[in-house]
């Protein structure tokens, strides 16, 4: 490593709350499906930014809507009306096919936190008194980092230390529907939260036909659905939405990552049952629906929608299984690929266990980066735009190393 790089890194170490563990390697530019670190070594982006970079870096038509609004009007407050959050709010509604209304923010915690708030008080409407405002969600989940989407999110590394936490969760396992109709038995549950393909815990989709099984649930019980497609929607498993493949019609759909493409952005849609519970007052945001970030979402939300870049989904899909097949024929180091569309993760076998970390440090020595769900699973999220070349190289470099990850200390594969 340079000795700028070195310095660099040593003002994370002294100056920033140490809550991240980064990779040692600086960044310095991105295009397409490729960035660059400040040595000028390139790398083949698999995670994109956690699921963010949808279509990739530099893409142009994202850099002339932010650059045009730039130019003209960055920030308003919600006091006063602009034209792209005005628009965006539309093509939201109208691309979803189910919501009314959207409120716009500026990340996945906040849209989760937003449609936390919004079952409350649609229970609270109802005259449910608060013990019977209880919203379920799965064990594995990931909705946030706020106080309450932490306490949302089932997973109780994420909770450690936090507490007191806010009451009215219950925690079921994913997937299991008797589970879930015993946690609607006691009778005091407002909404079921989950995401249709968990990320953080693990990249697991429902198992088919659970959504509409848990659709049917609230339905009786009168409890709304809120489906978190913040990582998986915006084309990511090769629809728009995620919910469409699952045949369901959600009360809530909460957005962000993809949606801004890099620029940051989150969303809360709602749909007919729910939308005209919060009035003025009951929720707000300084920079919600700014306008470059609404005039970039735009741009994102067309592209990522568009019939091209979601047939790429599907065709980059397949090749990167067919990928992975061949290097876990190879090496027989997954126990399984799982997934939907460009959202994979590469379960690691027994012996490998553990060592998601230690391979993505090989994996970036020898250019190509990608994310872990957890200890034990490989994460790929490349951008939906990936070209053939781009994936093919990314397979070649992952390959070799894991061949280098597997070869005995001192030996070069
Ligand atoms: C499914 C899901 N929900 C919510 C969040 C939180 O989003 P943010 O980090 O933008 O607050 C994430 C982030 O990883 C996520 O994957």
């Amino acid at each position: 490593m340079s000795s700028h790089d070195t310095a660099l890194i040593d003002l994370a170490r002294r100056y920033w709350l140490p809550v991240y563990r980064p990779r040692e390697l600086v960044l310095d530019h991105g295009r397409g499906a490729r960035l660059w670190d400040t040595q000028g070594r390139d790398y083949v982006d698999f995670g994109a930014g956690i699921a963010v970079n949808g279509l990739g870096h530099q893409d142009p038509d994202l850099l002339d809507a932010l650059t045009g609004q730039a130019h003209k009007l960055w920030h308003s407050s919600n006091v006063f009306y602009t034209e792209p959050p005005l628009k965006l709010a539309g093509e939201l509604v109208e691309a979803s096919g189910f919501a009314e209304r959207v409120f716009l923010c500026n990340s996945g915690a906040e849209a989760n936190e937003a449609a936390i708030k919004l079952v409350r008080r649609w229970a609270a409407a109802q005259g449910r008194e608060a013990g019977r405002r209880v919203i379920v969600t799965f064990r594995g989940s990931f909705h946030g980092r706020t106080l309450a989407t932490v306490t949302a999110t089932a997973q109780p590394k994420y909770q450690e230390g936090y507490e007191p936490l806010p009451g009215g969760f219950r925690y079921i396992d994913f997937n299991d529907v008797a589970a879930l109709e015993a946690a609607f038995a006691p009778g005091d549950v407002a909404a079921v939260m989950l995401e249709p393909v968990q990320g953080e815990g693990g990249v697991r989709p429902a198992a088919p036909g659970f959504l509409r099984q848990v659709r049917a649930l609230c339905d009786r019980h009168d409890a709304l659905l809120v489906l978190d497609e913040i990582q998986c929607g915006m084309g990511r498993t090769g629809t728009l939405f995620a919910y469409v493949q699952d045949e369901v019609t959600p009360d809530i759909v909460t957005l962000a990552k993809a949606l801004g493409a890099g620029f940051p952005i989150g969303a809360m849609l709602v749909g007919h049952r729910a939308a005209e519970i919060m009035q003025v007052g009951a929720h707000g945001s300084t920079f919600g629906g700014n306008p470059l970030a609404a005039a970039v979402a735009r741009v994102a939300l067309a592209k990522l929608g568009s019939p091209a870049v979601l047939l790429n989904v599907g065709r980059q899909a397949d090749a990167l299984r067919q990928g992975l097949a061949a290097i876990d024929a190879e090496f027989g180091l997954f126990e399984e690929v799982r997934g939907r569309g460009l959202m994979l993760g590469a379960a690691l076998a027994e012996p490998h266990r553990g060592k998601a970390g230690a391979i993505l440090d090989v994996a970036a020595a020898h250019g190509v980066l990608l994310l872990q769900a957890g200890p034990d699973v490989l994460r790929l999220l490349p951008p939906l735009t990936i070209t053939d070349g781009e994936l093919a190289d990314g397979l070649d470099r992952l390959r070799s190393a894991l061949a280098a990850f597997l070869a005995p200390a001192g030996e070069s594969p």
